[in-house]
């Protein structure tokens, strides 16, 4: 109750940002910046990495699946929120520090802003990556909807934001870069929505949950769980479990649409050319590419 009524109070008003290390952050985030950087991992830590609106809260839904065997009971237990919490939010440490080993955790932080306990103690990590227009566009109906997060202005205004990295959680392109490097030397599971969505493709959902040994009876449990359309009606998982006062799902719903190829509703042609040539430069030195459904 003491981490909802947190919620509630920060949410009457648009979110204040400020910077860590040249990362655009919410106020509060940055305000407390010292008590994240000096979070204390544990060694069995696993630490579900992403931009935001990459499908964290999917992923989320079927690591907590792979972890209870496929019981969807135990999975509704308690909210997204509460059974992985968010390290740079709002629940303070002691929330975190009470719960039992192994933990789940969640991040958006860039690469270099994640606290190093995480390095030190040679956690498991696992980040999803998603297209960037698609994740462009899901960012600008999350900032429509979600009261913490600054008003979006419009559309074009806020594509404009997201090319310049001038939103919440930094820059997209040096985030998924960020972390594709970074694999080299830690232990990343680097992960991509869209091969997620394609369940039974070359690198689809089945193959990328091989390393997992989850037995093929599970697996159909997991898949079917952990669809667009069972997820969003799951209360547990939605996000309705947030006071309207902070998302407003009447504007647009948390589980929006849950596909790949949406940025084609948003972008005039004009809006286009111009992000593909600036993506093309900004991209251009990494080996890492994105099936984006032109
Ligand atoms: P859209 O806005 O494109 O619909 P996050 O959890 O990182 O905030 O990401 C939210 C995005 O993931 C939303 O994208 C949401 O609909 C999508 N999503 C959530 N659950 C999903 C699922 N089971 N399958 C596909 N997409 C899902």
């Amino acid at each position: 109750l003491n981490v909802d009524l947190d919620i509630l109070e920060s949410s009457m008003t648009r979110s204040e940002t400020d910077e860590v290390g040249g990362v655009l952050l919410p106020k509060r985030v940055c305000d407390r910046w010292d008590q994240i950087w000096n979070f204390r991992a544990r060694p069995d830590d696993l630490l579900i990495a992403t931009y935001a609106k990459a499908g964290t809260t999917w992923i989320q839904e079927i690591v907590d699946m792979i972890q209870h065997d496929g019981d969807t009971e135990k999975c509704k237990r308690a909210t997204t929120y509460l059974r992985h919490p968010f390290i740079e939010w709002v629940l303070p440490g002691p929330f975190t520090e009470a719960m039992p080993s192994p933990r789940t955790l969640k991040t958006h932080l860039p690469v270099q802003l994640v606290p190093p306990s995480f390095w030190e103690q040679e956690c498991k990590i696992i980040y999803v990556a998603r297209n960037a227009k698609d994740n462009l566009v899901s960012y600008y109906h999350f900032h429509r909807m979600n009261k913490n997060m600054p008003a979006p202005g419009t559309w074009e205004e806020f594509l404009e934001k997201f090319m310049a990295g001038q939103v919440l959680w930094g820059c997209w392109y040096d985030h998924v870069k960020g972390w594709w490097d970074a694999k080299e030397n830690h232990c990343i599971l680097y992960l991509f929505y869209e091969d997620l969505k394609e369940v039974r493709g070359e690198s689809g959902f089945i193959v990328l949950l091989l390393p997992f040994r989850v037995p093929n009876v599970v697996l159909d449990k997991i898949i079917h769980h952990t669809t667009f359309e069972i997820m969003k009606d799951n209360p547990m998982a939605n996000y309705t479990f947030q006071p309207p006062a902070v998302m407003d799902h009447s504007i647009s719903p948390f589980m929006r649409k849950g596909t790949v190829g949406d940025w084609k509703n948003h972008f005039t042609v004009a809006q286009n050319e111009k992000f593909d040539e600036d993506y093309r430069k900004k991209m251009s030195r990494t080996s890492l590419t994105f099936r984006m459904e032109l």
